[in-house]
Parts: structure tokens; sequence; C-alpha cells
């Protein structure tokens, strides 16, 4: 094929690959979190990041859009971010006790989330979701939950008398509500289906779910740790205009330190208030994710969310670039999602068949696309899918889409078409 399909030479990642075989000798698996072991070609160690880069321990830079999973909606090193938290670290970082930060965070969030008359803070989606389970029991007396397939509600095992359903579809929900009457307590939902490949709410689909749930007492929870403060400023239910009874939010609300918000209805959340519903948690509100959170939501709520807006609408040239770069390879992809959540599918990714494949890194044409795009300065997640934040510009794009020829052109050449 032409030099179009040839990675840059010499691009060594030899001290990451051996500071990952030094891990597995004291850190089960290498890696801190399991999802990670996917990454393609294998788990990279970084130096530093800065904006929309991230450099690896062997000098390579990358354009990330990883963003650490998603959280870092500014990019990497804000400095609003950074002097937030630095002054934390002059006036103590932890006191297990009120300061007038966590007012000011749950005071912006109540103005900006529509479904939050009250909120309460934890560290991550997780534990958000599982105090949302634990708020909708005792709400309705009810103890089963509905959730839906290939939705990600944290790494904790769901309960037993867990209902799952194909999503998408309305009468699925109306006939476990029927076969369930005054059983179900819950149904939870991302509202953008971004873990199970950034599949978008079918039309009339979350109000459905709405008027279904209203009409059988039953708490409506939009995990929203993905969608908030990305998709929109006031989350998916201020994009959609639906609002939900409890709503979770995690890794953008701090711009990449550890925070997720419960909020909801004053009826729901008030079973915290009266300690029918435990919430406790040794780091709860502590002042540096708060201060990191109150400097992330000021930079995003400047000027009506332009910051928001602008990032959205870099994605959206990221998606028509990677569809053109494609079809012009000869390459069958779908780009699905919306501006700042997006992914990237070939025909021939393998089906999901646990909560998001933990298993090898990917192969085939997804495989050959990542190797591509990092050999040639793009940072991806092994599933294919793109988080794009505030600090990818009109240069960033630019310099993306031309690594994208290059790499679809790579993945033409090694899986050509019949
Ligand atoms: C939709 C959704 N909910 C919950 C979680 C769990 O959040 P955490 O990893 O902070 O526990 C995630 C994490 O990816 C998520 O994507």
């Amino acid at each position: 094929m032409s030099e179009t399909t040839t990675a840059p030479a010499a691009i060594s990642r030899q001290t990451s690959a051996d500071l990952l075989e030094r891990a597995k000798k004291s850190i089960a698996g290498g890696v801190s979190s399991a999802f990670r072991a996917k990454s393609v070609p294998f788990p990279l160690y970084f130096t530093h990041g800065e904006g929309p880069s991230i450099t690896d321990v062997d000098g390579n830079t990358y354009l990330d859009y990883t963003l650490a999973w998603g959280p870092l909606i500014l990019g990497h090193s804000h400095p609003a971010i950074a002097a937030a938290v630095e002054k934390t670290l002059q006036d103590g970082w932890d006191y297990g006790a009120q300061h007038e930060g966590e007012i000011r965070v749950a005071e912006r969030l109540v103005e900006l989330v529509p479904c939050a008359d009250r909120v309460v803070f934890s560290n991550t989606g997780t534990e958000a979701d599982q105090i949302a389970f634990r708020l909708s029991r005792a709400f309705t007396g009810r103890k089963r939950i509905l959730r839906f397939q290939n939705h990600y509600h944290g790494w904790l095992e769901a309960p037993p008398d867990t209902l799952f359903l194909p999503w998408n579809d309305l009468d699925v929900v109306e006939k476990a509500v029927a076969e369930y009457p005054d059983e179900i307590a819950c149904v939870i939902l991302e509202p953008i289906l971004c873990n199970g490949g950034c599949i978008l709410p079918a039309e009339g689909y979350l109000a459905g779910l709405r008027e279904i749930t209203a009409k059988h007492g039953i708490v409506l929870i939009f995990d929203e740790v993905i969608t908030g403060f990305r998709v929109d400023l006031r989350g998916a239910q201020g994009l959609y205009g639906i609002t939900p009874d409890l709503a979770t939010f995690g890794k953008a609300v701090a711009g990449g330190f550890p925070l997720s918000v419960i909020a909801g209805r004053y009826e729901i959340m008030k079973l915290i208030e009266d300690a029918t519903v435990l919430h406790g948690g040794s780091f709860n509100g502590n002042p540096t994710v708060l201060a990191a959170s109150e400097a992330t939501l000021e930079e995003l709520s400047r000027d009506d969310g332009a910051a928001l807006k602008a990032a959205n609408s870099s994605g959206e040239k990221l998606i028509e670039g990677i569809r053109a770069a494609a079809a012009e390879a000869g390459v069958p992809v779908t780009v699905r999602g919306v501006g700042t959540v997006f992914k990237v599918v070939f025909p021939d990714e393998g089906a999901v068949t646990d909560s998001r494949g933990l298993t090898a890194p990917p192969s085939g044409r997804l495989g050959a696309w990542l190797e591509g795009m990092l050999d040639n300065g793009v940072y991806l997640l092994p599933d294919g899918r793109w988080y794009v934040a505030t600090v990818h510009g009109d240069d960033e794009v630019e310099m993306t889409l031309e690594a994208a020829r290059f790499a679809m052109n790579a993945v033409a050449a090694k899986f050509p078409a019949n």
C-alpha cells in the first residue's frame, strides 16, 4: 500500500512494557482497574498531561480522547482546577467536617440539574448508584430493581432480584411492570447508552419511561455518571427535557477528582435527612474534590455553557471526519453518539458478553484502528469510545482527522474488502 498506511518510524514503548512487567509482580493483574487491562497494544505508563495531550514514559505525546475514562472535561491539568486544589493543600485537604465549599457546589447543582431539590456527595459513581438503589427501595417499600442489558452502573454485584431487560423498548417495560405489580422499586438507565455502544434513546422512549414509572409509583433513576456535565450543562435530563426522580453524577462533575453526586426530589432525598437511609463515607464532600468541582462547574457554566457547546461541536466535526475517512478508505464503520461521547463501531467487533469484556485487547479492525491511531499520536479507549473535552478545538480536530485518515488506510490494508 501507499506510504499513508505506514506508521511513523521508531515509536518505542519499551519503558511502558518494562514497567508493566514489573507491576505484575506486585499489583494483581498489573493495573488498578480491570478495564484498563484491555488497552492497545498493552497498558501504557504516563508521566504528565497538559490540556488535550498526555505523555508516556517513553516520551511519546498523544492527543488524549480517553480523558481518564471521561472525567477530564476541561482537559489535563486545567489551571483553574489546579489553583483551586492548590489552595486546599495549604488550608487542609480533608476535615471530615463541614465547610462552605460543599454548600456552594450543592447550590450550583440545585440550580443546574432539573431533578435536584437536594444533593449529597460521595466519591465514585458506583457508590452513588448504590445509594440511589437504597433510596428507591426505602421510598417505595419494594425490593426489585429494573435495569437494562449493557447499561453499566458500577462494578458491584446487582442484587438477586434485579430484572435485566432490553433497552429502548417500552413494551417490555410495560410487561415487566404488569408481571411484578407493586414489586419494582426503581428503573435505572443510562439516558444515553454510553457503555453499551453510545446508543441514543429512541424518540419518545425517555418520556414513555417517565410516564410508566410515575403511573406505578416506581422511582426513575437516570445514571448520568457519563452524560452529566458532558452532553449538556443540565445533563441528559436537560437535553431531552425529561426529569427523573433521582440522578447520579460522577466523572466530569469534579473535572478529574473523585466526586460523585446523588441528586433528587425532596420527598426521596428526605429519607437521608431523617436518617431512614444511611449515607456515609469518610471522604464524602472533602474540600479538595469540592474545590475541583467548584472550579469545573464555574468554567462550564460561563457564557451559558459555551465551553460544552464548543466541545460538542468539535466532537460533531470529529464524527463527520471519521465517517469520511472510513468511506474514503473503504472501511465499513458506524459512528454513534453525540459530540462529546461517541463510539466508532466496526462490523467485526465481538459481542459484549460481560460488563465490558474484561479479556484481551481488541483485535480485528478495532484493534488495528486503535493501534493505527496510537502510532499517529491519538490515544483512545479500548472499546472504541471517544470522550471530547473543552480543550479539543479546531487544531486538535484537524490533527486528529489527519491521524484518522492514516489509521483507516492501515485498517483497509490489513482487512481488505472482499
Ligand atoms: C454510567 C456509569 N455509571 C456508573 C459508573 C461507575 O462509576 P465509578 O467508576 O466512578 O465507580 C460508570 C463508570 O464508568 C458509568 O459509566
